[in-house]
């Protein structure tokens, strides 16, 4: 006996109880485990119960007959595919061809031979066998190339995202180390500049002094240039001159801060820095318009430690909450400009650290009072490629690449809760270590 054979349950359905007597006691002798029923109805009852692996089932039966018991088994999702034998003593062809139109596997005639009977039956058995072999090997395929194609998706993600940080950091290194350099000679030219400049004052105030009454000539071209308004106003150009350059040194520390290369090893980094660095860059998103005024920056830092984290995509993942919050600020300014509502609210992005709740890592949470997001949106915010902004402006990695960053790279979390019209609150949370 085969090892399908000995689990596999025939529930036999027929009407006369000779019949039903006679094939169990063959299925039985051939080692089948075997339900029986009398007719149609008590068939379907029955087979709530239990669950066969092949039904042997007599046409003409009082109540329903086969083909309707049949068609009902068809139709019940739990049942269709159990293979079902007709048996019947009329050997027209048309009710073979009506059985296998109803999705039987095979139409035996009775009286039948034992021995063909159990040959056709173990076929069925084995190609049955065979088929939920391969379904189970079909779905194994399919969950794993479900997963292969995820995996493809997360590292595309990851690639798309490299190639964009290490283009963009370069270039930022690359222009803020050139910017450095002719800065230091504005730098270190301003202190000379601004002596020399007192020496000739001191030297003019000495010629007034000892030639109290130049030429005309000279008197003209005294009172022509106001000098006495330039005297004055140099050393204010001078200030204002270091204020510029000190502004540029600011921002070209952060550019560098910013674009930092990390590429494999979490370096010790502070947060603040790196929050502080994105928003720098961001600078010209947040200036306001003839529509709206200045998005205000709410700080609210905690006492932090140094994080070991990849400053590099940290920052990338504030940039894309920060544009994202910035862009549903807009949205929400353009919406009641449309409505020619006026946007009373001032746009505003608060961001708050503090250690997270149980003290194992840092809670970093960026708050904006811009458009918020329906529920559907919300559900949908982190997929790959969801975007609910029109094209050229939206891709919808903004959330997916940031979501792998703190998830994946830093065994983090990153929630976020919305209300619509009113606001975002994303909340990242790092572990330490
Ligand atoms: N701060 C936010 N306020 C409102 N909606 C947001 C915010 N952040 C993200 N979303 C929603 O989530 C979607 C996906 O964001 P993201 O992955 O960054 O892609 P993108 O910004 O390119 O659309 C956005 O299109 C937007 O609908
Ligand atoms: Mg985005």
């Amino acid at each position: 006996m085969t090892a399908i054979q000995e689990h596999s349950l025939i529930l036999v359905v027929d009407d006369t109880y000779t019949n039903l007597e006679i094939i169990s006691e063959v299925l039985k002798r051939s080692g089948f485990a075997v339900a029986t029923a009398h007719d149609g109805i008590s068939a379907l009852e029955k087979i709530e119960f239990i669950y066969p692996d092949l039904i042997l089932l007599d046409v003409m039966m009082p109540g329903i007959d086969g083909f309707e018991t049949c068609k009902r088994l068809k139709a019940n999702t739990r049942t269709s595919d159990i293979p079902i034998m007709f048996m019947t003593g009329v050997s027209d062809t048309d009710s073979k061809v009506h059985a296998l139109e109803l999705g039987a596997v095979d139409y035996i005639i009775k009286p039948f031979q034992e021995e063909e009977v159990l040959a056709r039956l173990k076929t069925h058995l084995q190609l049955r066998h065979l088929t939920k072999n391969l379904e189970t090997q079909v779905a194994e395929r399919t969950a794993a190339l479900t997963q292969a194609l995820r995996e493809l998706q997360e590292s595309q993600i990851q690639l798309v995202q490299r190639e964009k940080m290490s283009a963009l950091g370069n270039l930022v290194a690359g222009v803020a180390h050139e910017i450095n350099n002719p800065m230091g000679f504005i730098v270190g030219n301003l202190q000379p500049a601004k002596e020399h400049i007192q020496e000739l004052f001191r030297v003019l105030d000495l010629y007034q002094k000892y030639y109290p009454q130049p030429v005309p000539e000279l008197q003209q071209e005294i009172s022509n240039i106001d000098l006495d308004y330039i005297r004055a106003d140099l050393p204010n150009l001078i200030t204002s001159m270091r204020e510029g350059v000190s502004r540029i040194c600011d921002i070209t520390n952060s550019l560098r801060t910013f674009a930092r290369a990390d590429s494999d090893r979490k370096l010790e980094c502070n947060i603040h820095d790196c929050i502080d660095s994105t928003l720098v860059i961001l600078k010209h998103r947040l200036k306001g318009n003839s529509y709206r005024y200045d998005i205000q920056i709410v700080r609210d830092y905690g006492q932090l430690p140094l994080l070991q984290c990849y400053p590099g995509q940290l920052n990338q993942v504030f940039m894309n909450l920060f544009a994202n919050a910035i862009d549903a600020i807009e949205e929400l300014v353009e919406t009641n400009h449309h409505h020619s509502l006026t946007t009373h609210i001032s746009p505003t992005i608060w961001i708050r650290t503090s250690f997270n709740p149980d003290h194992t890592g840092i809670a970093i949470q960026i708050k904006d009072n811009g458009m918020g997001m329906s529920e559907e949106v919300h559900q949908k915010a982190f997929d790959y490629l969801f975007t609910t902004k029109p094209v050229g402006k939206g891709t919808g990695l903004g959330l997916s690449i940031a979501r792998q960053i703190i998830v994946e790279n830093h065994g983090g979390l990153l929630k976020a809760s919305s209300q619509i019209g009113v606001g975002t609150e994303f909340v990242i949370e790092i572990p330490f270590g």
